[in-house]
């Protein structure tokens, strides 16, 4: 039997599936104030005592203007806006928590490195070691115009800088070495000079004296999450990824991306299992099937075609205002050298589909991952056997840190899954890497 790996994946921001709770519930009474604390430090308490290895909170630089040219979509239906900074809240989380770890996003374009590597050194040593970092390049214009450039770096050019960022935060990491700080009152001795050095890194687009200047943390460095699926970014993460998030639709895809991406991470001279694969899933549970089959219709009955496009306006970089809505992409589109986010183009196109404008917009959330939808057995059993099917590790569960969403999962498909002896039912270790390393 094997068994998966759960993560919470979600961002400080209040976009959630439209006629499902999050902020657009506040209509009927059922919304929740997202910009609170209290609300996902009770989701974060919530996941611990299912025993999920992490919570991992997305995040982006600027309000898009791709649709229509202007922000007003974006605005209107909490599309890729707000978002607030995900770093103090995953601190008042792990405030919250004991054993659940804890991932925010941060831009290698727009983030200093010696300041990254100060912030997770000093999450890690709030959390007692259960920090993640997930690696993102950026990929929105509008994010380069808020720092005061033109435009982003090519979409590959960007993952040459990330990998000179990551030796460099490495270099950082690794400037004190673990035993460095000794706090000695009888000499007089906080930390041992002979133990901190400077690192002196010159790169192509970084230079930096070090040492960093916070001591070593319990994980040493934080676990490193990716989640581009690009051909240049795929290397990336076989590289330095801990932990990829990817969304596939079949389980044959899930399989074809498991085994080929555990052979790149080979051929970079590490072990399959150093990396783990979330798989990307949307479950919708109802008390009987044909509920949650309502449910889930009402989400996309629900989701406004404009809303949809907006969002894959910025994920692509492409305003689709211009293009026939009932058409499937023209093949110049899908041919073009993409600056958004590639992989999210390609997977619309695989297997031969050809969806239109129309489906691709209002059924964004099916071409994210598997469906799983149904009464809690059924979910639990799919999730199950899909994960055996495919080999490993686990499923990026993506929605919005509502209770309406949380709730259900945790008390009605954890639990089964858990009897099944699929899922975690107590952490053996207490840092993030030691439960990615579990199994
Ligand atoms: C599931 C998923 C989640 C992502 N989350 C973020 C995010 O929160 N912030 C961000 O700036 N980019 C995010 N990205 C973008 C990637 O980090 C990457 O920059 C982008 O996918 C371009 O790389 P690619 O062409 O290799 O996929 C995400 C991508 C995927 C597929």
């Amino acid at each position: 039997m094997t068994k998966m790996h759960l993560m919470w994946f979600c961002a400080f921001s209040p976009h959630a599936g439209f006629g499902l709770d999050g902020w657009s519930g506040s209509r009927t009474g059922s919304g929740y104030d997202w910009t609170k604390p209290e609300l996902w430090q009770d989701m974060a308490v919530a996941l611990e005592r299912a025993k999920f290895d992490l919570i991992m909170l997305g995040d982006s630089l600027a309000v898009p203007g791709t649709y229509q040219d202007r922000m007003d979509a974006y605005l209107r239906y909490a599309e890729h806006a707000p978002f607030h900074d995900p770093s103090p809240l995953v601190a008042i989380m792990a405030a919250a928590t004991h054993r659940i770890g804890l991932a925010a996003t941060l831009s290698t374009t727009f983030y200093p490195p010696f300041l990254l590597a100060r912030l997770m050194t000093t999450l890690d040593h709030l959390s007692r070691g259960r920090i993640a970092w997930n690696v993102v390049t950026s990929y929105k214009r509008e994010e380069a115009l808020n720092f005061g450039y033109q435009e982003l770096l090519d979409h590959d050019q960007r993952y040459d800088r990330a990998d000179e960022y990551m030796e460099l935060c490495y270099q950082l990491w690794a400037s004190w070495q673990p035993d460095a700080v000794v706090m000695d009152p009888r000499t007089d001795t906080f930390a041992d000079p002979a133990k901190v050095r400077t690192i002196d890194f010159a790169g192509t687009y970084y230079w930096s004296r070090g040492p960093l200047n916070a001591t070593p943390s319990p994980q040493g460095r934080p676990v490193i999450i990716q989640a581009g699926t690009s051909e240049r970014g795929q290397d990336f993460a076989a590289r330095h990824a801990e932990a990829i998030i990817v969304g596939r639709e079949t389980v044959d895809d899930m399989k074809q991306f498991y085994d080929a991406f555990k052979a790149r991470v080979r051929k970079h001279g590490r072990k399959p299992e150093d990396c783990k694969i979330f798989f990307l899933a949307k479950p919708i549970i109802g008390d009987t099937d044909d509920a949650a089959q309502q449910r889930a219709d009402a989400l996309y009955a629900n989701a406004p075609v404009e809303a949809g496009l907006a969002a894959l306006s910025t994920l692509l970089q492409i305003d689709l205002s211009t293009y026939a809505l009932d058409q499937p992409l023209p093949a110049s589109i899908q041919a073009r050298a993409i600056q958004g986010i590639r992989s999210q183009l390609d997977r619309f196109y695989l297997s031969g589909r050809s969806p239109t404008l129309r489906e691709i917009a209002t059924r964004k959330v099916s071409l994210d991952s598997m469906p799983f939808i149904g009464t809690p057995q059924r979910v639990a059993d799919s999730l199950a056997r899909t994960i055996e099917a495919v080999g490993g590790d686990g499923f990026a569960v993506r929605q919005g840190l509502w209770p309406g969403y949380v709730g259900p999962f945790v008390e009605k498909v954890v639990p089964l899954l858990q009897q099944h002896g699929v899922a975690r039912a107590e952490y053996t270790g207490t840092t993030l890497r030691e439960h990615l390393r579990e199994f």
